[in-house]
């Protein structure tokens, strides 16, 4: 059977995007660590739209979990046709002071588990000549962002892989769509490691779209064969204008700005 493979489905962008492809009838393959809310979607999203949806519940940080993910779909018989690399998380604070093994996770998953995902699944769409990437990227893939900078650099590194690898993909038919989103009303910011002062000062009073609308960007920007996009009209406005400035002045300004919202 062919699936949509979506890995941070049970929450957010993740979730949005697994009711946007199974309104397109797409049988799902749902991806994440908690298997109670990937149950109750796969039942919800099979009655509503008459799908096939299963999921697999696994942490992504763990070593071998992708390996995991290709081993089970070959048990069970699943193609992907398109693999949507969406899980990620992140942190805010000065780096010195956060916690190393968390920040090392950040690399694990928004890298390390796109990365593999991406080298273990391509060659079943190159062999089919057909098949989908979305890469979840980030508007901090476009900037260094201080207080978000493990955060950021991982977002860079995706959006130079995903980007790179879509002309790598070109001649054989495969799609490779890099999307970066701005602040979105999630639980990102939620996460232990966001939700302090640092993280703080950045959600406020920020422009925000739901994961329903970078969803529905995200889909509409695949359809019509994109190979980039950056959701939200103000972050494509903010990526073109931050495009002109070194990324040294760039760094600088934002720090200068958190700074001073913290009074530090
Ligand atoms: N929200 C924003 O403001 C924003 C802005 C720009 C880019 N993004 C990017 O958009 C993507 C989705 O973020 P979101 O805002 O939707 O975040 P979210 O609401 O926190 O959802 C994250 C998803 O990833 C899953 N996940 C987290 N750690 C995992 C792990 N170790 N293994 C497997 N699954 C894991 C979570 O499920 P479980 O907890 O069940 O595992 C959840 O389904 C991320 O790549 C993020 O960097 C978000």
């Amino acid at each position: 059977m062919n699936v949509t493979l979506i890995t941070g489905a049970s929450g957010g962008i993740g979730e949005a995007l697994a009711t946007k492809f199974a309104e397109r009838k797409h049988n799902l393959l749902l991806i994440a660590r908690s298997a109670d809310k990937l149950e109750k979607q796969c039942v919800q999203l099979e009655t509503s739209f008459g799908i096939k949806a299963q999921y697999i519940a696994v942490d992504l940080n763990e070593t071998g979990a992708a390996n995991l993910v290709f081993e089970e779909c070959q048990k069970r018989k699943l193609y992907v046709r398109v693999l949507v690399n969406n899980a990620g998380v992140g942190s805010s604070g000065e780096f010195f002071k956060n916690d190393l093994e968390s920040e090392l996770k950040i690399i694990q998953l928004n890298n390390v588990a796109l990365v593999s995902l991406c080298r273990l699944f391509l060659p079943g769409m190159i062999q089919r000549g057909n098949g989908s990437i979305i890469n979840v990227a980030s508007v901090a893939a476009f900037f260094p962002s201080p207080y978000m900078t493990v955060y950021s650099a991982s977002k860079f590194f995706v959006r130079s892989f995903t980007q790179a690898l879509t002309e790598e993909c070109r001649p054989y038919g495969v799609h490779v769509l890099l999307v970066s989103p701005g602040l979105t009303e999630t639980n990102f910011m939620e996460t232990p490691a966001n939700a302090n002062q640092w993280g703080k000062v950045l959600v406020e009073g920020a422009n925000m779209q739901t994961s329903e609308q970078v969803a529905e960007e995200t889909i509409r920007a695949w359809e019509k064969g994109k190979t980039f996009h950056v959701a939200g009209r103000l972050n494509r406005i903010g990526t073109k204008v931050g495009a002109l400035m070194p990324y040294a002045t760039i760094a600088k300004l934002f720090a200068q700005h958190k700074r001073k919202k913290m009074n530090l």
